[in-house]
């Protein structure tokens, strides 16, 4: 499987035009499934653009904030050892689409305006040092050799607001930082597993660095988010976000089998596709839910407003990933800017595929053997495109994002909820 999807990836890549590599982007529960597609589908079917919806640039809202995330996560990845300092802030050199941080900054504004939990008690620092300097430097100090790695970010309590957005607290600004640190760390390690070879439009660290490095690098990344976590003072938050990390595995333990019972020949079941949401709530959507809580929490915000930031980002998160998940069917190569196609060329069976299993049983061999044998690749394709599969997908992924506006529908009017809504649109429309 593993040398399968190596081979494939690397012949891909001999065939993609270096332009292409450029543009790579990221690819990518309910217990009743008929009736949550059932009542998708009368969405969709209904669905309407609003010709008198506002234009808004969700980016714009925050776009002083976003200036400088990419300066502080650098500055929080800093170590005094060349090469790791270097493999560290590899994806931090090209811009990814900032999604997940900009939801962070978005939820933050947007809940700066609605209830507060109780009267507010002043702030504590949000980079100050817990532990002693010499404890946070102490390499191996009794070595004779001994060069300290002069670790910046392990000491260094000053944290530059750069005049910010009111609206938007120093600790809330640091989350958005530390969701972007898990999220790449979780890139690094994603592009080891998966062989690629792009990633935010240069060669993937695993290619350029080798599989060591790029997952020792994630690693670091991980140390460094939970030193910035530990010092935001917040343990509900440290809570949350280290929920999030252990979710990121338990959803990738769950996508290495197509099924929860992993047979050869499987039979279509709503568990089959239960499973399937679940995997894609811990991969995908749980860093966006409980990164959105951990705003809401971190303002102060009321329970209700905590509860509606959560389901807001659960939502939006599930369409996110099936969104994603059409793209891989739906988009060729030169626009999507890396591989199309690569979910089935790598084993794995994603909401179109299911939903076209339902209506015809041949495909469950193929999911069975994950697409092994020659031909099967092609043969799954021609089937999902002879479906209603990825329509179905579409109405599924519509009826999380009209979920996750109802959810903060309650909130006072505001550019930045204007911006979560909009957030929500662009989900729907994006191509990659
Ligand atoms: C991209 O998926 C990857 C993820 C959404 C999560 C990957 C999680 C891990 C590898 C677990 C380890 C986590 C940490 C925090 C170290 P994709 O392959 O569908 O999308 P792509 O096309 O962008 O690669
Ligand atoms: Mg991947």
């Amino acid at each position: 499987m593993a040398s399968r999807s190596f081979r494939v990836s690397m012949s891909r890549c001999l065939r993609t035009p270096s332009s292409l590599l450029h543009h790579p982007s990221r690819r990518r529960h309910q217990s009743s499934w008929a009736a949550t597609v059932s009542a998708a589908q009368t969405l969709f079917n209904n669905a309407k653009p609003d010709p008198n919806a506002p234009i808004v640039d969700p980016l714009r809202t925050v776009a002083k904030e976003m200036k400088f995330l990419t300066g502080n996560i650098r500055q929080l990845l800093g170590s005094g050892h060349p090469a790791l300092d270097t493999v560290a802030k590899y994806y931090t050199r090209s811009e990814g689409k900032y999604v997940r941080p900009m939801l962070v900054l978005l939820m933050s504004r947007a809940t700066a305006l609605t209830p507060k939990a109780a009267p507010s008690t002043p702030l504590p620092p949000i980079n100050r040092p817990l532990s002693p300097e010499q404890i946070l430097v102490d390499e191996n100090p009794s070595a004779p050799e001994f060069t300290p790695l002069t670790s910046t970010s392990a000491i260094d309590g000053t944290y530059d607001t750069k005049g910010g957005d009111a609206d938007v607290l120093p600790s809330q600004r640091r989350l958005a930082e530390i969701v972007e640190l898990i999220h790449t760390a979780s890139l690094l390690h994603d592009d080891v597993i998966d062989h690629s070879v792009a990633r935010r439009g240069a060669a993937s660290a695993n290619i350029e660095f080798g599989n060591k490095m790029a997952v020792l690098a994630g690693d670091f990344l991980l140390g460094r988010a939970s030193v910035a976590l530990a010092r935001l003072r917040h343990p509900e938050v440290t809570e949350l976000m280290a929920t999030v990390i252990a979710n990121l595995i338990e959803g990738e333990f769950m996508q290495l089998k197509n099924t929860a019972r992993d047979e050869a020949n499987p039979v279509w079941t709503d568990e089959i596709v239960s499973y399937y949401i679940q995997k894609t709530y811990l991969k995908s959507a749980s860093l966006i839910s409980k990164s959105c809580r951990s705003a809401a929490v971190l303002g102060g915000s009321s329970p209700e407003v905590i509860e509606a930031a959560y389901a807001y980002g659960k939502n939006l998160g599930l369409a996110f990933q099936l969104v994603d998940d059409m793209l891989d069917y739906t988009v060729s190569e030169a626009e999507l800017g890396k591989p199309a196609g690569a979910d089935l060329e790598l084993g794995l069976a994603t909401a179109p595929l299911l939903f076209a299993w339902k209506d015809n049983a041949e495909l469950g061999a193929l999911v069975g053997r994950k697409f092994a044998e020659p031909g099967d690749v092609q043969r799954a394709r021609a089937l999902v495109a002879s479906s209603t599969g990825l329509e179905q997908t579409r109405a599924l992924a519509q009826q999380y994002v009209d979920n996750a506006i109802q959810a903060i529908s309650f909130f006072p009017p505001s550019d930045a909820k204007d911006g979560l809504v909009e957030m929500c649109t662009k989900v729907m429309k994006r191509r990659k």
